[in-house]
């Protein structure tokens, strides 16, 4: 009999083909995930208010109210980072900036395309969230001529401070100088965390009243991972009952 320790030797393989990009979530947790962060909530729910530009989330937030109000108060909360590291930004400019703030505390819409991250203040991020080509072009032509020193604010800061400080030979230009057009700017601002898509495609808007159109993009996306690690997983099981197949036919 020596099918048994076959089996046993196929049954990491088949373990292993069971975990899928999804770290094993259905459709449902993807969709009532909320980043793992310092502030943010565990699921998604209803707050009662949520402060000024925050107030589209309130029916459904990862964040809650004390900590949006406290953001709107206090420039350097919640992570002593200083948007205005070259002077002040324009009003329009900083409007997008807390808009963008607001989408990373309370969007409820992130959990497809959330991944582990080892900082201090979260354990994940996301990446690659299509963001509308109209929402980008907007936020771009608010801060365009406004200054920084730096283009990729995900990282590269003199932190020895407290705050964030200009990468040391970094100089202040204008947002055009680091960043050159729309779409660089909103795809390398954070690191990769948006990839800007046109707004035919589905894609997500930071700014919207009434119900969050970004649901539906979510949903779509997060049907399109669950069914592609199914099927990952279906291939993997009729591989292993292949092989089996082919080793018990060579027995006989
Ligand atoms: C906000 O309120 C929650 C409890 O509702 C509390 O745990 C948290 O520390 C508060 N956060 C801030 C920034 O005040
Ligand atoms: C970081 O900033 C401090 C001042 O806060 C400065 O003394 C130090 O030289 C800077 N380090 C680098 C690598 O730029």
């Amino acid at each position: 009999m020596r099918v048994l320790p076959v089996l046993i030797l196929l049954l990491p393989w088949c373990i292993m083909g069971q975990q899928p990009a999804t770290d094993g979530k259905t459709e449902e947790q993807l969709l009532n995930s909320c980043l793992d962060g310092m502030h943010h909530k565990q699921v998604p729910g209803p707050e009662g208010s949520l402060y000024q530009q925050c107030t589209p989330w309130k029916d459904r937030a990862c964040c809650r109210g004390n900590v949006t109000e406290k953001m709107h108060q206090d420039q350097l909360f919640p992570y002593n980072f200083q948007w205005h590291h070259c002077g002040q930004l324009s009003p329009a400019c900083e409007r997008h900036f807390m808009q963008d703030m607001c989408f990373y505390e309370c969007s409820p819409n992130l959990g497809p395309w959330l991944v582990k991250i080892q900082m201090k203040i979260r354990n994940e991020r996301f990446v690659n969230v299509p963001l509308c080509a109209s929402d980008c072009n907007q936020w771009w032509q608010a801060c365009k001529d406004d200054m920084t020193c730096s283009g990729n604010w995900g990282k590269g800061w003199n932190w020895t401070s407290g705050v964030n400080e200009c990468p040391r030979g970094n100089q202040c230009k204008t947002f055009k100088k680091y960043f050159g057009d729309a779409t660089n700017f909103c795809q390398k601002i954070w690191d990769g965390s948006f990839t800007v898509v046109a707004d035919t495609e589905p894609c997500m808007t930071q700014w919207f009243d009434g119900l969050n159109p970004n649901n539906a993009v979510a949903r779509k996306r997060a049907k399109e991972i669950v069914q592609a690690s199914t099927s990952e997983l279906s291939a993997t099981v009729s591989y292993v009952l292949l092989g089996v197949g082919v080793f018990l036919a060579r027995l006989w």
